[in-house]
């Protein structure tokens, strides 16, 4: 590993250079164990701890297939599905690694009793399989999360529609949260130049996802002047969905749950903040039933921030708990827009006023190829930044999960995988310079 690392940090490696390289047997890596799967039976969910389920192995290379790159992976970042993953909810992981190991005897190299996690990654491609052209050793690359089979006419106009769509570290092997990572080499997009390691590898998935969700007409379809209601608006989606609104020309009513996230909201620019911890909106009465005036008090409190206006656009994630409100202050013939539930899948809402009032409810996860490309030459050109406000080591990994788990974190929580330190990585200086405050931004507060 010292030589991949040596060769990384030296400013005259050559693709030669990187493809001499003798791989290593084994690399270290952050897994799940399959026998543990049913460790925090009988817990609720917010007493599952993810240091007590994720581990730090030695893991063996696995073989590299056709399509697929072998990466050197610099630094790692911490995603929402690491939690799901490392808590067993709602399924476990190794159910879907099963699944995947049926297709092919080359998928049948996922289906392991560890599963290594992370569906992030930057770093330095070490090995391409047969066919690749577009990528060679020491090219400094990002990947997206997107894995696909791309053999079925389904997926052909968008490749989500693949009936093997799966997120790579997540429903396959071999992730980013390790020292290596294995990709199909259409994941690979070019490292932004002017962000450090840490920095390139934290938006990818949410960054790709609400670039879809609230951009793409396969989204919401987001246009100049729209009023956008973001839920966890300096989370890991809502921090990019929040850039997004101030960089198309619409206007973000962020909602938040303290005065820190708030005052992050604020330093991206956005005007229009509700914390709803302090405004105390409490949409369930009880377990079941919903209270239609704190829906209304919602919708008052937009209008008061927009002079009058409704919402066109609803960014939703948060689910169960909000959905209904969600419904209720979207103006006619808005769009509520959603990618998941993270307080539960099983949605309430009034459907008199979806469907008197002409709005559409539109499903939403991750982004196709040309989306996450898209999403990711705007981080490159310096007119999205990365959100990134703390680094944890690979050995910490628990603990950066256990932070997104407890909603401690603000924006995205990055890892250190094989890079010594933070700050390395940087080619071009001047473009960081010019945008230094914007990507310093979560750092800072
Ligand atoms: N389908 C996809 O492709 C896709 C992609 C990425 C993420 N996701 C899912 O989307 C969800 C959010 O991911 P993320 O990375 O943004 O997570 P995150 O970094 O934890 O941010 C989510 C934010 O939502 C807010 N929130 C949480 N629970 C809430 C509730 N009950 N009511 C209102 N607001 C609430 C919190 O902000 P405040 O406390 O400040 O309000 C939190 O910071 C997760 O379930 C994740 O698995 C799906």
């Amino acid at each position: 590993m010292k030589e991949i690392l040596d060769a990384i940090l030296s400013s005259d490696s050559t693709a030669a250079d990187f493809a001499a390289i003798k791989l290593p047997e084994s690399y270290r890596a952050v897994t799940l164990h399959k026998d543990e799967e049913q460790m925090f039976a009988g817990l609720a969910s917010r007493d599952k701890d993810p240091r007590t389920s994720l581990h730090l192995d030695d893991v063996a290379l696995p073989e590299l297939g056709p399509g697929e790159a072998l990466v050197a992976v610099m630094a790692s970042a911490v995603n929402y599905n690491t939690v799901w993953s490392s808590i067993f909810e709602p399924v476990s992981t190794f159910g879907f690694l099963e699944r995947y190991g049926r297709l092919s005897p080359l998928t049948k190299r996922h289906d392991l009793p560890y599963h290594v996690l992370g569906s992030d990654l930057a770093g330095v491609v070490l090995r391409t399989g047969a066919g690749v052209n577009a990528w060679k050793p020491g090219d400094e690359v990002v990947a997206h999360c997107l894995s696909v089979e791309l053999e079925s006419s389904d997926g052909h106009n968008d490749t989500m529609m693949d009936p093997e769509q799966r997120i790579w570290g997540f429903e396959t092997n071999f992730g980013g949260l390790a020292q290596l990572a294995l990709v199909k080499t259409n994941q690979l997009m070019p490292k932004p130049a002017h962000l450090t390691w840490e920095e390139a590898a934290s938006p990818g998935l949410v960054n790709s996802t609400a670039y879809r969700q609230l951009v793409s007409q396969n989204g919401a379809g987001m246009k100049q002047g729209d009023n956008v209601l973001i839920w966890g608006a300096s989370g890991g989606l809502g921090s990019y969905a929040t850039q997004y609104a101030l960089a198309g020309g619409a206007t973000p009513i962020c909602v938040v749950s303290n005065d820190q996230k708030a005052e992050i909201c604020r330093a991206m620019g956005a005007e229009a903040i509700i914390d709803r911890s302090a405004e105390g909106y409490r949409f369930w009465k009880d377990e079941n039933t919903q209270d239609p005036r704190e829906w209304k008090r919602l919708g008052g409190r937009i209008r008061e921030l927009t002079g009058g206006e409704d919402v066109d656009i609803v960014f939703e994630h948060p689910g169960r708990e909000t959905f209904g409100a969600s419904v209720y202050v979207t103006r006619k013939g808005g769009t509520i827009v959603t990618c998941a539930s993270t307080s539960g899948y099983m949605h309430q809402y009034d459907n008199r006023y979806l469907w008197m009032s002409l709005k559409k409810i539109v499903g939403s996860h991750f982004a196709n190829y040309r989306e996450a490309w898209e999403a990711n030459r705007l981080v490159a050109k310096g007119k999205i930044h990365p959100t990134l406000s703390k680094v944890y080591s690979l050995e910490q990994t628990g603990q950066a999960a256990l932070d997104v788990h407890q909603n401690k974190h603000q924006g995205k929580v990055g890892v250190l995988c094989l890079a010594p330190s933070e700050g390395l990585g940087v080619r071009d200086a001047e473009l960081r310079e010019k945008h230094l405050p914007a990507i310093n931004r979560f750092r800072d507060i």
